[in-house]
């Protein structure tokens, strides 16, 4: 399906954000081992990726390794970033092919090497294509992004010298928005977590503050186009008031 066409009643959302998880519970429940359940993962976002395409949705980010995720076991981290390698090698062409465009958010300075050479190249050799934008958020955490907007901002006040308070009073909030790493990107329209959490676990916190959450049980691995569809559905059912009244 060509891009900007959509398989919704009232259209695809147009910004879909992601906690995928459930990878861990869904290998235990087959005694099998942590990485064979990211490995599982990994193929669900490959699908994922490509339907949303397809169903025009224009951003889709994924929170595949927040802050927290460093304390994880090391042969489980380098699993993690061995599967990231493994995906841009598979699925780089598929990536063209499709006119996605990968991007990443959060701090990925740390990740092992092979794994930043890859994703650089994902993202270099995506950087022409003008689809919908695929953005991984990587040694993420929205604190931190938050505070290192604080910060950039306090430097530009600082640099700019003259009337320091009256430039910090005239400070919007797209001023603000403008130095967080979805800079440019518009908020999630839709937020979906997997495997039953509730929680939004440090990702996007500024940015969906008028998203509407889905919440499935599914395991991230289970996760299919179909039940995508119905999380869309589910928020295509919502009214969206952005806190006025209807
Ligand atoms: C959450 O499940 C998942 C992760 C922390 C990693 C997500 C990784 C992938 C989907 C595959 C790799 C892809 C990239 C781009 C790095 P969990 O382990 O917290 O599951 P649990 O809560 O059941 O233990």
């Amino acid at each position: 399906m060509a891009q900007g066409s959509s398989p919704y009643t009232k259209g695809a959302p147009r910004h879909v954000a992601i906690v995928m998880d459930g990878n861990g519970r869904w290998a235990e429940r087959r005694g099998k081992l942590r990485l064979s359940g990211h490995n599982a993962g990994m193929n669900a976002m490959t699908e994922i990726v490509r339907h949303a395409s397809d169903s025009g949705v224009e951003y889709l980010t994924v929170y595949a390794f927040s802050t927290e995720n460093w304390k994880r076991s090391e042969d489980e981290v380098s699993g993690i970033f061995g599967l990231l390698v493994k995906f841009v090698e598979l699925k780089l062409r598929e990536l063209v092919d499709n006119d996605v465009v990968v991007s990443v958010i959060g701090d990925y300075s740390s990740i092992p090497k092979d794994a930043k050479a890859a994703l650089e190249r994902t993202i270099a050799d995506t950087s022409a294509c003008t689809g919908m934008r695929f953005i991984i958020a990587l040694g993420y955490g929205s604190r931190a992004d938050i505070l290192n907007a604080a910060r950039k901002l306090a430097l530009d006040v600082v640099d700019s010298g003259g009337d320091a308070a009256a430039r910090l009073a005239r400070l919007t909030e797209s001023d603000f928005a403008a130095k967080l790493s979805t800079s440019g990107v518009p908020d999630p329209d839709l937020v979906i977590r997997t495997s039953g959490e509730k929680r939004l676990s440090n990702f996007l916190l500024w940015e969906s503050a008028y998203s509407e959450f889905v919440f499935t049980d599914v395991l991230w691995p289970d996760f299919t186009p179909a039940e995508f569809d119905r999380c869309v559905a589910e928020y295509n059912g919502r009214e969206r008031r952005y806190g006025g009244r209807g």
